[in-house]
């Protein structure tokens, strides 16, 4: 059986997404969600889930006792699902190439400090791009720019705001996301 870990600090859909897509699949099991922000949707999710929640504050996300905890879990992948905080290197290094992240974007543009949420989508409409989209990839120590697993695209209208370019990217989350961790999880030896 393979165990997840799920990194959240919002609304969590993605973590719904993943969580209803693995539902009746034995083979995969969300051990626990961890969450930064109490105000976050996401404690509600996880709890109607029925999944344990590890509420976090940055003095704990940087210590040696969470690296312990988080490795006492067993597990095969941590999923960041709209987790806004840089992951500490000394997390990295004890998961290599077992954290995966989302974007919502295609990296390597709007990527790194202050890109997130909205932010990237203003940004995106504001340059007039003609394209964005999600990428999905692992985590190493420098912000947004792990190895890429997968990109997708949507197109950018010519009245594109970013409200309706958050849609369209949330979306591509939903169709891809469940998907590519499943795939990464075949993967693993
Ligand atoms: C998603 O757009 C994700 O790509 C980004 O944060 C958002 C999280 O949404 N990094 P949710 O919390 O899963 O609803």
């Amino acid at each position: 059986m393979k165990r997840l870990s799920i990194f959240v600090s919002g609304n969590g859909t993605n973590l719904q997404r993943i969580a209803d897509y693995f539902a009746n699949n034995p083979e995969v099991k969300i051990v626990n969600v961890v969450c930064n922000n109490p105000k976050a949707y996401s404690i509600e999710r996880a709890k109607n889930l029925g999944i344990p929640l590890r509420m976090i504050n940055r003095q704990e996300f940087n210590s040696e006792a969470f690296i312990q905890e988080m490795k006492s879990l067993d597990l095969d992948l941590i999923v960041l699902a709209g987790f806004l905080w840089k992951i500490p290197e000394d997390l990295v290094k004890a998961f290599p190439k077992k954290i995966v992240n989302i974007h919502p974007a295609l990296l390597p543009k709007y990527g790194g400090k202050g890109f997130y949420g909205e932010h990237v989508h203003e940004a995106v409409v504001a340059a007039k791009e003609a394209f964005s989209g999600i990428t999905i990839h692992y985590v190493n120590e420098i912000y947004d720019s792990g190895e890429i697993i997968l990109q997708a695209y949507t197109k950018l209208d010519e009245k594109e705001t970013p409200d309706s370019l958050a849609a369209k990217i949330h979306q591509l989350e939903q169709a891809y996301f469940p998907v590519v961790i499943e795939q990464v999880l075949l993967q693993q030896h």
